[in-house]
């Protein structure tokens, strides 16, 4: 039997990797914690509350006395951390939650994982933490290139800048204490559950709702697209076998501008929900300020050492995408009359 503390499980990729394993495995129990800030739904978690094998507990990954208590009643095995603050535009607008959720929090989950497993000089064996990162902490590629894990951190954003040092952080209690670790850096994700202020949702909920889609710049900038189910089956194959200390770098060559995910997706819409909408929707906004140009994963790490392979192509995995969005409608409702519709207001004055 192995303990999981999934943190940020009530968000959109947590929430699926809980189903994922929690389907996979029958050897498993998970623990989810998460405070259930904006971007937490407990709708997301739906499929799994009532698993035997499963229980969650609200609160907040920077609560010292809760974090040890939860280590204190379960002997727990691998720390999974997604808990962060994730949108970039947020982190523009303010930056401190960011260094508090994604880099203090991160610092307490090690500080309370690295005491609970001690074991005279060493480590309790089988145990591990694993920090949910992101391709953003490289910074910006020109027209050519990719990430590898040995490519210079060079964030911009505060929300990328929170969490290269939580990484270093994390890197830093490996090469200190060799606590184990491992780092995943994954590129965008999209699938269910993703709250609709991240670009394919947003662009979807805008659609249905007759509402505009606003382009940053010249829509021209480049983002690397993975199916959310693809990006739990590569941490589950890091949590299971990566190297302690290592770095994986996740993503399945899925390069696409903006401007042909929004193209993209309304043409399945026009095609088969409305013939209004349409183009005519797309409106030019402001650049985003820092706006990193192109992100690109080379995964060939990934690929020959853990033997991990995306399985869903871009054009498979957006059809999948759209239709959930369309076949849970009051998911959707629930979020946009709530927190994310004051936010929209705020951000485009609509
Ligand atoms: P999300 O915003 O959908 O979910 C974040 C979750 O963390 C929410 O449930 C929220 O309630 C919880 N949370 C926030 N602050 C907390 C705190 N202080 N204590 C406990 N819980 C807290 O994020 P996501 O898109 O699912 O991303 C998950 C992780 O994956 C993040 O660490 C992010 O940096 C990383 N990541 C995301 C992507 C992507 O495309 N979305 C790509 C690569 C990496
Ligand atoms: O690369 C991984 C990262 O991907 C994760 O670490 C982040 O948590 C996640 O939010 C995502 O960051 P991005 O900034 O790339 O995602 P976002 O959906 O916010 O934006 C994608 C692109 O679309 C980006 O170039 C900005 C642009 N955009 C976004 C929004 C919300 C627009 O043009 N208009 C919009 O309204």
């Amino acid at each position: 039997m192995k303990n999981y503390l999934v943190t940020g499980g009530a968000g959109f990729i947590g929430s699926n990797f809980i189903a994922y394993i929690l389907n996979k495995y029958k050897d498993i129990y998970i623990i989810n914690l998460d405070s259930l800030t904006y971007a937490g739904n407990m709708e997301n978690l739906k499929s799994v509350e009532s698993h035997n094998n499963y229980k969650f507990i609200q609160g907040d990954i920077c609560d010292k006395g809760l974090v040890e208590d939860i280590f204190n009643e379960y002997d727990i095995d691998y720390v999974v951390n997604f808990a962060a603050e994730s949108h970039v535009d947020r982190s523009i607008k303010n930056p401190d939650v960011f260094v508090k959720t994604n880099v203090m929090g991160t610092l307490n989950l090690l500080n309370v994982s690295k005491n609970a497993w001690a074991d005279g000089e060493g480590f309790k064996s089988g145990k591990k933490f694993i920090q949910i990162s992101t391709d953003e902490v490289y910074g910006s590629l020109g027209d050519t290139g990719f990430f590898k894990e040995d490519t210079p951190l060079d964030p911009h954003s505060p929300y990328s800048a929170s969490k290269t040092s939580a990484d270093l952080m994390v890197k830093s209690y490996f090469d200190t204490y060799k606590m184990p670790i491992n780092i995943t850096r994954c590129s965008n994700n999209y699938g269910p559950y993703q709250f609709p202020e991240k670009l394919i949702p947003l662009i979807i909920n805008n659609c249905l709702n007759n509402k505009p889609i606003p382009v940053y710049g010249d829509g021209l900038n480049v983002r690397d697209w993975l199916y959310v189910e693809d990006h739990c089956s590569a941490i589950d194959m890091v949590v299971r076998r990566g190297i302690s200390g290592e770095v994986y770098n996740i993503g399945g060559h899925n390069e696409k501008t903006n401007m042909d995910i929004i193209n993209n997706i309304i043409e399945y819409l026009n095609k088969n929900v409305d013939d209004l909408i349409s183009k005519n929707l797309i409106t030019y906004v402001d650049d985003r300020k820092g706006h990193d140009k192109r992100y690109g994963i080379d995964p060939t790490k990934i690929k020959e050492e853990l033997g991990w392979y995306p399985k869903t192509s871009f054009e498979e995995g957006i059809i999948k995408t759209i239709d959930w969005y369309l076949g849970n409608k009051q998911w959707m409702d629930n979020i946009t009359m709530g927190s994310y519709q004051e936010y929209y207001k705020k951000m485009y004055n609509k």
